[in-house]
Formats: structure tokens, sequence, C-alpha cells
């Protein structure tokens, strides 16, 4: 039985929530026809994982749903650009603004810039460095030091004795790359041992050329590699093959993203491990922001579930349902 004091705070909140419901309800979208314009500073070309999320947001975000949505991708994944797009879309007085970070550093002024303008931001995947809630409304990702934690759990159990491994990052200054160092570095066991880590770019072409440099260096004595990402992941699987090694039972490889590419390596035991780090929230992105236009509060972060994938099996089964 609720005490009366909890029934008269439910009720106070009802009426307050109504209020803010009637109060938002008066708010008239930016667009002439009605529509909620959504600004979306994106990224851009950028690879699988990328491009999977941002046509989800855009198949989201449509004239029939309500919407407005004003593409702005990076120019050579440069964050100038984007700046200048979020610049752009503030002075428009977009209704809300979705933010892929390029560069994890740099957006205090853009913010609150915003802020003041009252336009709500809501950040899509890449966090900024240093987080501070209150410039933004919330961010929408995958927790990466969490899916982090996972590959370094899956490489204990495959190596208990510990191993040599390799790190491939993604670029220097995005925020998800310190995030999934942070997690592996949190649980890889202490009988590991680090040979290095560099960055591949996120490319394929890049991780092939800088693996195949460190395996030389190191006559082959690695047997356990972190890809932050499938494409670099894959990179390694080729540079494994170019020195006449087998990825999988030589060179243990492990990716994040989970794409379709990753999972048919990881059916062929050419991958060891993939980590998904989900890229399909643009139903959980439209929800937010219906939350926030009506004046409702939402989480700062708002954790997208995310699987994980240990065997040829696990990824053969996974495959034919995968969306992305
Ligand atoms: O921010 C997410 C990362 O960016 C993905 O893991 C990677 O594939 C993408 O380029």
């Amino acid at each position: 039985m609720k005490s009366n004091n909890r029934i008269a705070r439910a009720a106070g909140l009802l009426a307050a929530g109504a209020l803010a419901i009637s109060m938002a309800a008066c708010s008239t979208p930016a667009s002439d026809d009605g529509l909620i314009t959504v600004g979306f500073v994106a990224v851009g070309p950028e690879g699988a994982w990328r491009a999977a999320n941002e046509a989800n947001i855009q198949d989201t975000f449509t004239e029939e749903a309500g919407y407005e949505l004003k593409y702005a991708p990076a120019t050579n994944l440069d964050q100038k650009s984007q700046i200048d797009s979020f610049t752009s879309f503030v002075d428009e007085g977009v209704d809300v603004i979705l933010l892929s970070a390029t560069e994890g550093s740099g957006w205090e002024d853009s913010l609150k810039r915003a802020q003041e303008a009252e336009i709500p931001v809501i950040l899509i995947d890449r966090g900024i460095e240093p987080d501070d809630t209150s410039l933004y409304v919330t961010r929408i990702a995958p927790d990466n030091f969490v899916v982090a934690q996972g590959v370094a759990d899956a490489a204990n159990a495959a190596f208990p004795d510990g191993a040599n491994y390799f790190t491939l990052e993604g670029p220097a200054g995005v925020g998800v790359v310190n995030e999934r160092n942070r997690g592996w570095d949190d649980a890889i066991n202490d009988n590991f041992n680090k040979i290095g880590a560099q960055t591949a770019n996120w490319s394929t072409e890049e991780a092939k050329s800088v693996f195949e440099t460190v395996l030389k260096a190191n006559n082959n004595d690695i047997q356990v590699v972190f890809a932050q990402n499938d494409e670099m992941g894959l990179g390694a699987a080729l540079a494994v093959e170019e020195a006449g090694l087998t990825p999988g039972s030589d060179v243990w490889i492990a990716t994040i993203d989970g794409t379709k590419n990753a999972l048919t390596a990881l059916s062929e035991a050419r991958l060891s491990f993939v980590a998904e780090y989900n890229p399909l929230f643009g139903e959980t992105a439209k929800d937010v922001i219906t939350k926030i236009l009506a004046g409702e509060s939402v989480e700062s972060y708002i954790i997208v579930p995310s699987l994980t994938f240990d065997s040829p099996e696990a990824a053969t089964t996974a495959l034919p349902d995968r969306k992305f």
C-alpha cells in the first residue's frame, strides 16, 4: 500500500509532467510544415559500422515519421567541418542536434552555443572529452568500456597462461578509442604481455600493413590481437596469412563492431571473437527526442545493448538475421 506522501508525490510528478507536456506541446517545430527539424552532425564515410549507423538514423527520422532530418557528414573526417555544420544548425534554429563527433575534445564552445539557443544536443555513439554531462542532454551508445572488458575476458579465457598481444587502435583523439583501451586494460589478466599498440585508423589495408611489420619485428611471437574495430581485425588476419601463419590457430584475433564481414570471418575461424557494438539505435534516439521535446527528463547515458560471438558456430547461426 503506498503511503499518502508517496501518492501525493506521484500526483505532483504527474501534474508537473502534464504541465511540461502541455508547455512542450506549445513549442512549435522549427520547420514551417510542422516537421521536427533534426540537425545530424555526422561522421560520414568511415566503414561498415558507420554506414549502418548513419543509414539507420536517416531511415528513422523520415518526413512520414514527422521529421526533417538535415544530414551533415564531416568533410574527410575533419572536426572543423563538423563544428561549422553544428554552428549552422544552431543559427538555423533546428529543434534538436544529433552529434557523432570525429574528435572527442574541442566541443565546449559549440555545445554552450546550442545551450544558449535552448537546442537540445544528443551525442550519437561518440562521447566528448572531458565529459561534461551539463553540456548535452544524453549520449546514446553501447558501453565501450564494458564491450572492451568482454573482449579481454574472452582473451583471458582463451589464454589462461597469458600471451603476447598487440592492440590495433582507431584514430588518436577519438573518444571510443580511449574507452576501449580502458575497458581492455581493466579486465586483461596480469599474465598478458603488451607488445605494443598502434592506430590503423579503422582501416583493413592500414591494419594489414601495421601488423605485418609488427609480426616481422617480433619474429611472429604475438598470440593475441585486440582490434578495436572489425576492419582492422580483418587486416590483421590478412597480415597473419601473409606471414604464412593461420589466423585463429596461430594468432587469436578479436574485434569490435559485429558487422557481417567480421561474422563471416569468424564463421571461417579467421577471427576468434567478435563483440558487437550495436549501431542500430535510431528508434531509441527517436524515443529520446520525443521525451525531450515533451519536457521529460532522460538518462545522461543511454546504453545500447550489444551481443558477443565467441565461435564459428555462433557466427554461422547469427549471420542469416544480421542487419548490418
Ligand atoms: O565510434 C564507433 C567506431 O567508429 C566503430 O567501432 C568503428 O568501426 C567506427 O568507425
